[in-house]
């Protein structure tokens, strides 16, 4: 995979997880990254582990003003953004009776608001690099239903929709956007996060737990940060230039159609 020279990168989420990742794949690769996280301390730290070429901003992306700055901070030390990946997010797990409010206003505050957000304060620069790559982190939980998640699936539903809605208009300058939707990953701070509310809601063991999501798909693991990192990289690099509005299953295959009693 080719990634173009110079590219300036802005990751919301960048502090943890496959925004991390991908913050270091892509400044290996040669881009200047701006690392922007709710968690300013842990932005720093990921920017001060890139080095040189390395911007750590903390953001909340639920606050347009935030996020603005933060933008106007990247281009600034930068001279551009044309490279906007959208990490950012939360769970909620909780039955459908059980949600409140605030944890429907959280969840999709920061996976779907903040998505928004992140991508209209960057449009301008990313329409005027003539070269912007936008790349949001959707989830399986954005391709079908799940029980006791209705706030994350309705959040990462609405991201596919909002990438697709991105990707037609801003087509015309040039930038594309796609959506990479991976099954659950167990090492990410989110991912241990889940495996912790599932073990203690289920009873089961956290190996229980992660060989039966395992089995949830045919080539029967777990995604790995690998995995979602080289999904991102291939939709920022030169051989993914005529993709744009799709989203990427990385997820062993679990959206195919299983036959009970057939292998
Ligand atoms: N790990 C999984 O199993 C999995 C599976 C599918 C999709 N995803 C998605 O991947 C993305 C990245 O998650 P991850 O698994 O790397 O988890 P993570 O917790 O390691 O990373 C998420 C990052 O988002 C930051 N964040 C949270 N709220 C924020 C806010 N309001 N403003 C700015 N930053 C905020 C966190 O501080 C954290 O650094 C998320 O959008 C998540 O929904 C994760």
């Amino acid at each position: 995979m080719r990634i173009a020279a110079g590219r300036t990168a802005l990751i919301t989420g960048g502090g943890s997880g496959f925004g991390r990742l991908v913050a270091h794949r892509l400044h290996a690769a040669g881009a200047s990254v701006a690392v922007v996280d709710a968690d300013a301390g842990r932005a720093r730290e990921v920017a001060a582990e890139l080095g040189e070429r390395a911007l750590g901003l903390g953001a909340d992306v639920r606050a347009a003003r935030e996020v603005a700055d933060a933008v106007r901070a990247a281009e600034a030390a930068f001279g551009g953004v044309d490279t906007l990946v959208v990490s950012a997010g939360v769970f909620h797990l909780g039955a459908l009776e059980e949600t409140t409010e605030e944890d429907w206003d959280r969840t999709v505050g920061v996976n779907l608001k903040g998505a928004f957000l992140a991508v209209r304060a960057a449009a301008p620069s990313l329409r005027a690099s003539g070269r912007g790559r936008i790349v949001t982190i959707g989830s399986d939980c954005g391709r079908r239903g799940f029980p006791h998640q209705v706030p994350y699936v309705a959040s990462k539903f609405g991201l596919v929709g909002l990438t697709e809605a991105v990707a037609a208009e801003l087509a015309p300058d040039g930038v594309t956007a796609n959506c990479v939707a991976p099954v659950g990953c167990p090492t990410t701070g989110m991912g241990r996060e889940v495996l912790e509310m599932k073990t203690a809601t289920s009873g089961r063991t956290a190996g229980e737990i992660l060989r039966a999501a395992a089995a949830g798909n045919p080539l029967g693991r777990n995604a790995s940060e690998d995995d979602v990192a080289d999904a991102v990289l291939f939709f920022l690099s030169d051989q993914a230039a005529f993709l744009t509005g799709t989203t990427l299953d990385v997820d062993g295959g679990a959206h195919l159609g299983a036959v009970p009693g057939v292998r």
